[in-house]
């Protein structure tokens, strides 16, 4: 079984700020670090990283050879990368002193997949891989619909938020990971109980894992919710601290571990990703994840 993962790739430009610009304003960044980043990106490597087997399906736009070399560093098969014309997605990313960031996101080559290329890519899986999509792409509906026809389980990260999204066929959709803001988005509601609640009732089939920020994290599935709280740490970047979530969740989903148990092991590779600068290279290895976990290096978990 494979994670097949038609993932958005970026080059992060980092720049850090004491506090995000507001408009009109101008101000020097007190440094720039360029990352490879993306979704997509991040999340193949979180669940390579895991431990799981995942081929990454994407196109290779104008200098992002440094996005395949980072995939292929970290394990991720990239046979399905095919070059194209047109600049590859890229970022513009603000860290302000706390740790927290906004991003400016050109999509480039991300969002020129073709059906042939899906088609293509979706020839070589069989129906019990999984196949992963995040909403930094286009082709999503048409993902989501096809490799489901395949009786393949989709796992959907519905970020970020665009003017397609309530149009996609959720009803397709086996693992969901939304935060609040794309919850209420879906929802018309900002209570989390109350997204959940509406979301099962509209999608009975699909399983939602809904993070809450420093409120941890909430997973239902066939009725059942299971909650996890956080590791209050210093907070260095929280860049790709979701997909790190999402990579890691995954991957002990897929293992057959219950759901308390991938939601720790994914709330524990976050809380180490958040203590580190950059995207893809600020995710944990699974040794690093397990080590934290045995010994307890983050004391107690706070559920609030
Ligand atoms: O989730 C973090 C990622 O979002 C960054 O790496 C950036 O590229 C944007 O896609």
């Amino acid at each position: 079984m494979k994670l097949v993962n038609f993932g958005s790739m970026n080059i992060d430009n980092t720049y850090r700020v004491e506090e995000f610009l507001r408009p009109g304003e101008t101000k020097s960044a007190l440094r720039l670090d360029v990352y490879c980043g993306g979704k997509g990106l991040n999340q193949s490597i979180a669940a390579a990283k895991a431990g799981c087997t995942v081929w990454h399906a994407a196109l290779l736009g104008q200098g992002a050879k440094m996005l395949k070399d980072k995939l292929d560093e970290n394990g991720v098969d990239t046979h399905l990368l095919k070059p194209a014309e047109g600049k590859s997605g890229h970022t513009v990313i603000q860290v302000d002193a706390h740790g927290q960031n906004c991003i400016l996101l050109y999509g480039g080559v991300n969002k020129q997949l073709t059906k042939d290329f899906v088609d293509e890519a979706l020839q070589a899986c069989s129906a019990e891989d999984v196949v992963l999509v995040q909403n930094e792409t286009n082709m999503v509906a048409y993902i989501i619909e096809k490799a489901s026809s395949m009786g393949m389980r989709v796992a959907f990260n519905a970020s970020p938020i665009t003017e397609e999204l309530l149009g996609y066929p959720f009803d397709k959709v086996t693992w969901l990971f939304i935060n609040e803001v794309e919850g209420a988005c879906l929802t018309g509601s900002e209570d989390a109980d109350e997204i959940l609640a509406i979301l099962g009732k509209r999608y009975p089939q699909c399983r939602i894992l809904l993070t809450l920020g420093k409120h941890g994290a909430v997973y239902q599935a066939d009725g059942k919710m299971t909650r996890i709280g956080i590791f209050p740490v210093p907070v260095v970047d929280t860049t790709s601290a979701g997909d790190t979530f999402t990579g890691y969740f995954l991957q002990a989903m897929m293992d057959g571990l219950s759901p308390y148990d991938c939601l720790l092991r994914a709330t524990v590779a976050s809380t180490l990703c958040v203590q580190r600068p950059g995207a893809a290279d600020s995710i944990p290895l699974r040794d690093e994840v397990e080590k934290a976990m045995e010994q307890k290096t983050f004391g107690q978990m706070v559920l609030a």
